[in-house]
């Protein structure tokens, strides 16, 4: 490849800021573009839709770019791989085909994959209309809580999870009837799995791999996990159980076998997989596979990266990841979201944000802009309902945490909120001196 690329980076969130921030420290880089971006990638900013093929393909003409990254899974699912490969083949593609993309598109998909490379997980039952009287007696068979998950694309929303035999059974009957469209034709019902859950990053040519740090992420909205889901609220790396004997077991018993199984099924991948991970007494199980980086886990997991990413990406490209070094910053890594108030219900949009320069200009503190804007006279206005990851470097996790937290406590705009507990519990299962 070229000594200096040009990088189209697709996406707007903070997962987004943090590739671009890791990508802009690269000596490999040439001019960098964001599309769409948002106040904080305002400089590489174009206005263009990640979904819009043809149009990203305009500016990848006009702007001689190299290589596209892509931060979210709707492109990816769509096949935005396969699009480059046949239209453009000299410009690269970091992530997996539309036919490997299927293992976050199709929750059955992915569920059936694991069953065929022996991959553990939880047990499952995959039910359409057709075949709701076997689905219902599936159910019966497991003891609650109960786990159903539509099989598409639910923007994050697709699995409930029900205490009752009773709920259950209605939620299934109302997600067939279309609770999420066409998303939920087909549900997955699997059995409970509880233990801490994990999220492994994978970055991959195809055949060789290397797992990133590995990273916790908070989805509820409230202290101690209580209240809805949402995009996540936090996150952090290092995870004190992801130690060497987990990991190994992450290596042989997951990672390895979903790779052999995507050479085996000649499911072209060149990208991130990401593993979302129950630790179940010490045993790791798949919860989800998705086809991406996470969202916030990549603003804690890019700060600890150690390695020149754009070396990486064409290690991926051209099949030599094998021959890239990567380190692992021996610092941690924390991450807190500001949300705007309401999240994940509904907000407001265009509030004024104050106190980014204070934080800005805190050694080891970077805040990730997500849902932002510029505004007149330089003024940056919230337009999201995840706003600001505000991420921090520590020498052990309770140091991370809260100098994340003492950046977020100096933003300020209105309704602004952020969970107050990110990394309490990983803080508990650290020794005590
Ligand atoms: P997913 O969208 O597949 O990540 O599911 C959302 C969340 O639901 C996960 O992060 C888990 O907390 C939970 N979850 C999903 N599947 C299971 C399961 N089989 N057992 C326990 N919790 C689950
Ligand atoms: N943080 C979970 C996700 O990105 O799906």
């Amino acid at each position: 490849m070229k000594e200096k690329l040009n990088i189209l980076l697709l996406g707007s969130g903070g997962r987004e800021s943090a590739l671009a921030w890791k990508i802009a420290q690269s000596a490999r880089l040439g001019n960098l573009y964001v599309a769409p971006g948002n106040a904080g990638t305002a400089q590489w900013n174009i206005p263009v839709a990640p979904t819009d093929f043809e149009a990203v393909k305009a500016e990848v003409e006009a702007r001689c770019i190299d290589m596209i990254v892509v931060g979210p899974e709707q492109p990816l699912v769509d096949g935005i791989y396969d699009y480059f490969a046949q239209e453009m083949p000299a410009v690269k593609v970091i992530g997996p085909s539309k036919a490997a993309a299927r293992l976050e598109g199709s929750k059955e998909f992915a569920k059936e994959f694991m069953a065929r490379n022996v991959i553990p997980t939880a047990r499952f039952m995959s039910v359409t209309e057709d075949t709701l009287d076997e689905g219902l007696h599936f159910l019966e068979a497991l003891q609650p809580p109960y786990v159903l998950k539509a099989d598409g694309l639910a923007a994050g929303k697709g699995v409930i999870i029900l205490d009752s035999l009773a709920d259950a059974k209605d939620t299934l009957s109302e997600m067939l009837g279309g609770m999420f469209g066409n998303a939920s034709a087909t549900v997955v019902i699997e059995e409970y799995l509880s233990g801490l859950e994990c999220s492994v990053f994978v970055l991959t040519d195809g055949e060789h791999y290397k797992i990133l740090p590995v990273a916790k992420d908070y989805k509820r909205i409230g202290d101690g996990d209580t209240g809805p889901n949402t995009g996540g609220m936090g996150s952090v790396s290092p995870v004190p159980f992801a130690d060497e004997e987990f990991m190994e077991k992450v290596r042989s018993r997951i990672v390895e076998p979903t790779l052999a199984g995507l050479r085996r099924e000649n499911l072209t991948y060149k990208g991130f997989i990401f593993l979302g991970l129950m630790n179940k007494g010490g045993e790791p199980y798949v919860i989800e596979y998705n086809v991406r980086m996470g969202d916030p886990e990549t603003q804690s997991v890019m700060p600890r990266i150690g390695a020149d990413i754009l070396e990486l990406f064409e290690g991926v490209a051209e099949g030599t990841l094998n021959l890239k070094p990567m380190t692992a910053d021996r610092r941690a890594v924390a991450s807190v979201v500001l949300v705007s108030g309401g999240y994940p219900g509904s907000y407001e949009k265009g509030k004024a944000i104050s106190g980014l320069e204070d934080v800005a200009s805190d050694d080891g503190t970077i805040v990730f802009h997500a849902g932002t804007k510029e505004g007149p006279d330089g003024m940056t206005l919230t337009s999201g309902g995840r706003v600001l990851a505000v991420t921090a470097y520590g020498d052990d996790i309770p140091a991370a945490v809260a100098a994340a937290r003492r950046g977020a406590d100096k933003i300020t705009f209105e309704g602004a909120y952020h969970r107050s507990d990110i990394g309490s519990d990983l803080i508990a299962l650290l020794p005590k001196d």
